[in-house]
């Protein structure tokens, strides 16, 4: 399997304060990655880097074996549209019901007629597990389970290649977290989605996750499989679990 993103030596920092000290990792074509780590490691800051929200201080990232932050602006826009973003915390416009908040971005970067952009929107809708009526409801009128499954929709109306989701199955209760991570499987499954998720839902990591890395004080202190994971006789899950536990 070839290699979809790679990140080499990269160092991030707010101002002086150094979140990510020379790390790689790479993330293989129609993989679902996971991100691990404690809160403030910095997992939503290294996704970031990898969708232009924060320029990385050192080192080389590549998506499509493209050097991201070197390449043109017409390029790189490019590359912005075949990333769907799910943020951590998936602002809606409160402003648009959940049709236009899914159609959003097919509005500003497809040719579609507003029909057809409709009709695209609310396959997304149902296909994220919304029922059709809620589509005319506006983001104040949802739970917060269903302003994650908008935002998804969202992420996904433009068919990305790579699907960055920050930690989709927060806030959600166990049996739609189970439906998303179906859905997750799925898109890898049938349309080669890649899928890059930060979570700490500990059924995600057992049953879907293909590779992960573990970011500790400022450094990658895990890269692999589960299978791999559970072969070493300090296991950083176990301490990653215990400190969640807590
Ligand atoms: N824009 C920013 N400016 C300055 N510091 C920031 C910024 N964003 C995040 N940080 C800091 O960087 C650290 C890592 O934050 P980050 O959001 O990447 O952590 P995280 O691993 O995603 O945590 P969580 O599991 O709680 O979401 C935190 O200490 C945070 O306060
Ligand atoms: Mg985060």
């Amino acid at each position: 399997m070839s290699e979809i993103i790679s990140a080499k030596n990269v160092t991030t920092a707010y101002g002086s304060r150094i979140m990510h000290d020379n790390v790689s990792f790479s993330v293989k074509k129609a993989e679902i990655y996971g991100f691990l780590g404690g809160s403030g490691s910095g997992k939503t800051t290294l996704m970031k880097t990898l969708i232009y929200l924060n320029q990385p201080k050192s080192g080389e990232i590549k998506i499509f074996g493209e050097d991201i932050w070197s390449v043109g602006e017409d390029r790189r826009n490019e590359i912005r549209l075949k990333c769907g973003v799910m943020f951590q915390f998936g602002a809606l416009y409160s402003s648009m019901n959940v049709l236009e908040n899914v159609g959003v971005l097919l509005r500003e970067y497809s040719n579609f007629s507003d029909k057809e952009i409709n009709e695209l929107a609310m396959f997304w809708i149902q296909k994220v597990g919304l029922k059709k009526e809620s589509a005319m409801l506006n983001p104040n009128e949802l739970s917060g389970g269903m302003k994650k499954r908008v935002a998804l929709a969202r992420a996904l109306a433009l068919s990305p290649e790579i699907l960055f989701l920050d930690e989709p199955n927060s806030g959600l209760d166990p049996l739609s977290s189970r439906a998303l991570d179906r859905l997750v499987c799925e898109l890898r499954d049938n349309l080669g989605v890649t899928v890059v998720m930060v979570t700490h839902d500990v059924d995600s990591i057992f049953d879907i996750l293909d590779r992960f890395l573990i970011v500790d004080n400022k450094k990658i202190i895990f890269e692999g499989a589960l299978s791999e994971i559970e072969k070493l006789e300090n296991n950083p899950l176990e301490e990653l679990f215990k400190m969640r536990a807590k």
